[in-house]
């Protein structure tokens, strides 16, 4: 999708899957606290989350890739809301107030155009280059995400101590704790889907929550971060109750942890504590020095048990929204 196009004294291209590591590069030169993994990101260019629809642009400055554009959103159909997602970055020495808010212009303009009528943009409290743009071009704050890291070498005693307190809590009560690849159930995929279809309702979130189709779903759990015999699963009776993982990004980045969602009957009773402390338990006998998790900055139960495991927190995301123009 899209074509070229020029903002500013940008000339800029359609991305192809070959560009995902240029952006991973590029992001991971904007934010080198928070390196992006390029087989990650080509991944998940190939395999959308939530199976939505994607335009993404090269920027070009002399013919060299400099920057990036995208808007994407997921299926209209199941979000009359039309919410749209816009991107906008440029490398550090190509930054200027006139490109980047040229390049998210650009941005807003292709998801307008695609039929959107509001567009969200994220972005580091650390930068104010990036949300200076995004106030000149409309935007406000909306809601945070809040980030957290846990140091496996100075908690290493306490988290493995923690984590076997957290295991026999669950067995008292008759909840199994395993991998995903020691689950021999053959509808343990079906059974999981159902799980995250439940619990991801329940995050806090101002652009409405839009069903994920199984296909999805399989994409996501098959990604290359993940491994099943990392993922843990809670087992009650016959039901899968519980999932928390990490991702292990193949190339670089930080380990983190991808998801942690619990059914609803049986929220309060120290399973997602429990997995939590199985993922960060197996990184550490790993030799992980950290993980990360985030949040959103609303969400009381996880913010809580991020607290009680020991996770300092680090800079937040902010999520900007605005309305387009019809
Ligand atoms: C977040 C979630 C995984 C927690 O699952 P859970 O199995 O209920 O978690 P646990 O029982 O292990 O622990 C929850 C803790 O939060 C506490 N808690 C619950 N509601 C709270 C609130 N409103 N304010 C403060 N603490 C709260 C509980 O008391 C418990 O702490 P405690 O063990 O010290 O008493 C679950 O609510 C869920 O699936 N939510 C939707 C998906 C989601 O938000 N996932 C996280 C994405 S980052």
């Amino acid at each position: 999708m899209g074509s070229i196009a020029v903002a500013a004294d940008l000339v800029l291209r359609p991305a192809t899957l070959d560009d995902a590591a240029f952006a991973a590069d590029l992001w991971t030169a904007i934010y080198p606290d928070s390196p992006e993994d390029p087989v990650l990101t080509r991944y998940w260019w190939e395999h959308p989350h939530d199976d939505g629809v994607w335009e993404r642009h090269v920027a070009l400055l002399g013919g060299r890739p400099v920057g990036f554009a995208a808007q994407g959103h997921p299926r209209w159909e199941d979000m009359p809301e039309r919410w749209g997602r816009t991107q906008a970055d440029l490398l550090p020495e190509a930054r200027t107030a006139e490109r980047h808010d040229a390049l998210l212009a650009f941005a807003e303009a292709r998801s307008a155009a695609d039929g959107a009528r509001r567009a969200t943009l994220w972005a580091w409290e650390t930068d104010p280059f990036k949300l200076a743009s995004a106030q000149r071009r409309g935007f406000r704050e909306e809601r945070r995400e809040r980030f957290w890291e846990l140091d496996l070498v100075a908690h290493r005693d306490r988290l493995l101590r923690e984590a076997e307190a957290t295991r026999a809590r669950l067995r008292e009560q008759g909840i199994r704790i395993l991998t995903l690849a020691e689950d021999g159930d053959p509808a343990r995929y079906d059974k999981l889907w159902r799980l995250a279809e439940e619990a991801s309702r329940d995050e806090p979130r101002t652009v409405p929550w839009t069903p994920t189709p199984f296909s999805a779903f399989r994409s996501w759990l098959r990604n290359p971060g993940i491994r099943e015999d990392r993922a843990w699963i809670a087992r009650s009776g016959d039901g899968i109750v519980g999932i928390s993982l990490l991702a292990y990004p193949p190339v670089r980045g930080i380990v983190v942890t991808e998801w942690t969602g619990t059914a609803r009957s049986m929220r309060g009773r120290g399973v997602a504590r429990a997995l939590k402390y199985e993922t960060v338990a197996q990184a550490t006998l790993l030799g992980v020095d950290r993980v990360r998790t985030d949040n959103d900055f609303q969400n009381k139960p996880i913010l809580h048990l991020n607290e009680a495991m020991g996770y300092e927190p680090r800079p937040e995301a902010i999520q900007l929204v605005k309305e387009l123009a019809p």
